[in-house]
Formats: structure tokens, C-alpha cells, sequence
């Protein structure tokens, strides 16, 4: 049976329960299972971000690695063109009209979708979010997200600030980007997890995933609050680190006067964790690239699978918690 009607058999089955599958610790890829039975590779029309810093290299590179065609897959790999939407529309748009068997999408954008998604889904090619949510959330309009959760993760980082800080303290939020779904999730977790305590925001603003900006953010905020600010809350390493830089550079210890908590995990935020310039790193793990294989053949073999895949993530709360996981690290 071909790719695509073992699909529109799934796609006429009645809605069932969800069922979970196991994630990545599952296997090596399909070792050639995942071509569609008569030899054919699937297509997999992968729109990604593209160049965004050292969390999405690590994803993009595991997702190219895993669907492999040894693996029985040909991934058409689309990033943005400078993050742009528009871009990763268009690549959706040509996949959807050249007929590949299934679209992995990684929006740099969560609303706007709403279009292309019905397209693909007139052509009954299933999408899988990888990372990134949609908003407005139409879970009719995909077969699931893959990601860990970004507002228990973020509230995992609020619950260590309030503990850090019983009698309270000023902080400062850098978040990423406007528009783009995790920034949404992440400020409502941490917000679940330090409204009633007596923690103070004192500046929340937007230094773009980057570690360039989280300093010169970061310097103009501490000057604006004469340097009175315990904690920053990054919700990414990079804008973390540089956080840290200008931390230093006002005269301030970083993890003595100033702790920072960040959101990914990669190397270079789990060494400075190690040397004390971070305070805590919450993991966003990156690398679900086995889990997506999964689900793709799962799919296209008509079964279902919960409509949001949680990827595990762990939290660092220590120098020696990082230094325990630093040499074998894979990100
Ligand atoms: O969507 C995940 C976020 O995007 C990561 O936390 C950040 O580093 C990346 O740019």
C-alpha cells in the first residue's frame, strides 16, 4: 500500500484514543523501515528556522541526522530565509505542491499557519510540529507537536527563584522574541510559579535568543535599576551568557550578586553553569529526532498518537550537577 493511501486510511478512521508512544529512547531510526514498503524513500518536507544559535543547530543537525535515507527517508531540508515567515511559507507551500509524504514544521512564527495547514491537510499530507506551537491552537490542523513543555520547564525555573529568594528580590526577564509560541509558554509558567511570592519584575524585555543583546539589554537594565537586581530569568542560554558579561562588567559577581537562571541547555551555558556565571540551566532538550522518525512511521502507517509529544528535560541547580554531565554531553 502506498504512503499516501495508508495516510488517508488513517485520515478516515474514526477519531480514537490517544496513543502514547515511547520517545527517544527508542532504537536506532528505522534502519530502511522507513521507506513506504515497495523501496520508495519518504519524502519528508522538513521547514525549519534555520541559523538561530546553538539550541537549533543541535535540533536541526539531529533531525537531518536521524531521517536519513540509509534510514529509508529523503528529507528536503527548507530553513528561513534571516528567521522570516514568509520564507517558510513559501517552502511549505512547495511542498505541499509537490506531494511529499509528510512536513516536519518548525515555526519561527505561531500564528499565520491556519492556510497552510488546511492546504496540506486538503492534500492529505500530515504535519508534525517539531518545537515550536501554532496559535490559534488547532490540533485538527496537525498530528501532533514534539517538544518538551515549555511552561512546566519555565516553571520548574520559577519555583528554584522562589525558593532562591524567600524574602524576594528584583529581577529582570529577558525573553526571546515577540510572536514566537515557547515566549508565550515560558512567561506563563514562570509567572504560575513566582506570582504571590516576593519576587519583583522589575524589566521584562527582548533580546532575541541572543547573547549579543541579552548584554547590552542587560547593561541598560541594570543601570535604570542602579544595579539593584538579584536574578535574571533568560529564557534561552545565549541571551544567559550575556546577561552574565554585563553582570561582570557593571562590577557585579555574577551567582553572588546577580544569579541567572536560563532555558536550553546547551555546552557552553552547562560550562559557565560549572563555573558559577550561571546559577541554573533547565534543559529544553533538542534532540527528538528519533521520537519524530517515530511518529512519522506511525502515521503514515495509519496510527494514532497523542496530539502533543513531551520530549524529557532536565534541571541543573549546581556546579556539580553540570560538571557531573559536562564530558558526555551531546549538545
Ligand atoms: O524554540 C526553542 C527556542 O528557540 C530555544 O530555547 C532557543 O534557544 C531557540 O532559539
Amino acid at each position: 500500500m502506498s504512503v499516501q493511501r495508508r495516510y488517508a486510511k488513517f485520515l478516515g478512521l474514526a477519531a480514537v484514543g490517544a496513543l502514547s508512544i515511547g520517545l527517544a529512547a527508542c532504537s536506532s531510526g528505522g534502519g530502511g523501515e522507513g521507506s513506504s514498503g515497495d523501496g520508495d524513500l519518504i519524502t519528508v518536507g522538513f521547514v525549519a528556522v534555520g541559523p538561530e544559535g546553538a539550541w537549533r543547530e543541535a535540533n536541526e543537525t539531529n533531525i537531518q541526522d536521524t531521517f536519513t535515507k540509509d534510514a529509508g527517508f529523503d528529507l528536503k531540508y527548507a530553513p528561513a530565509t534571516n528567521l522570516d515567515q514568509k520564507s517558510q511559507i513559501d517552502a511549505f507551500t512547495s511542498f505541499v505542491d509537490e506531494g511529499v509524504d509528510v512536513i516536519l514544521l518548525s515555526a519561527t512564527e505561531a500564528s499565520g499557519w491556519e492556510d497552510s495547514l488546511e492546504r496540506a491537510q486538503e492534500a492529505e499530507i500530515p504535519v508534525i510540529l517539531l518545537d515550536r506551537g501554532i496559535e490559534p491552537d488547532d490540533d485538527s490542523l496537525y498530528v501532533t507537536r514534539i517538544a518538551p513543555d515549555n511552561v512546566e520547564v519555565a516553571a520548574a525555573v520559577g519555583a528554584w527563584a522562589v525558593e532562591q529568594f524567600p524574602d524576594g528580590g528584583n529581577y529582570i526577564t529577558l525573553e526571546g522574541p515577540a510572536g514566537v509560541g515557547v515566549v508565550n509558554e515560558r512567561n506563563e509558567g514562570w509567572d504560575s510559579a513566582v506570582d504571590g511570592s516576593k519576587l519583583v519584575e522589575v524589566a521584562a524585555q527582548t533580546a532575541n535568543w541572543s547573547a549579543e543583546e541579552g548584554k547590552s539589554v542587560t547593561e541598560t537594565l541594570l543601570k535604570a535599576n542602579n544595579n539593584n537586581v538579584q536574578l535574571i530569568f533568560a529564557q534561552n542560554d545565549e541571551m544567559g551568557l550575556g546577561a552574565a558579561q554585563a553582570v561582570e562588567e557593571a562590577g557585579l559577581t555574577p551567582g553572588v550578586d546577580v544569579k541567572i537562571a536560563t532555558i536550553d541547555g546547551t555546552k557552553s551555558a552547562m560550562e559557565a553553569l560549572a563555573d558559577g556565571k550561571l546559577s541554573f540551566v533547565h534543559e529544553y532538550n533538542p534532540l527528538f529526532g528519533e521520537t519524530a522518525l517515530e511518529v512519522v512511521e506511525k502515521t503514515l502507517d495509519g496510527e494514532s498518537v497523542d496530539s502533543y509529544i513531551i520530549v524529557p528535560s532536565e534541571a541543573f541547580d549546581s556546579p556539580e550537577a553540570a560538571q557531573a554531565v559536562l564530558a558526555d554531553r551531546k549538545y
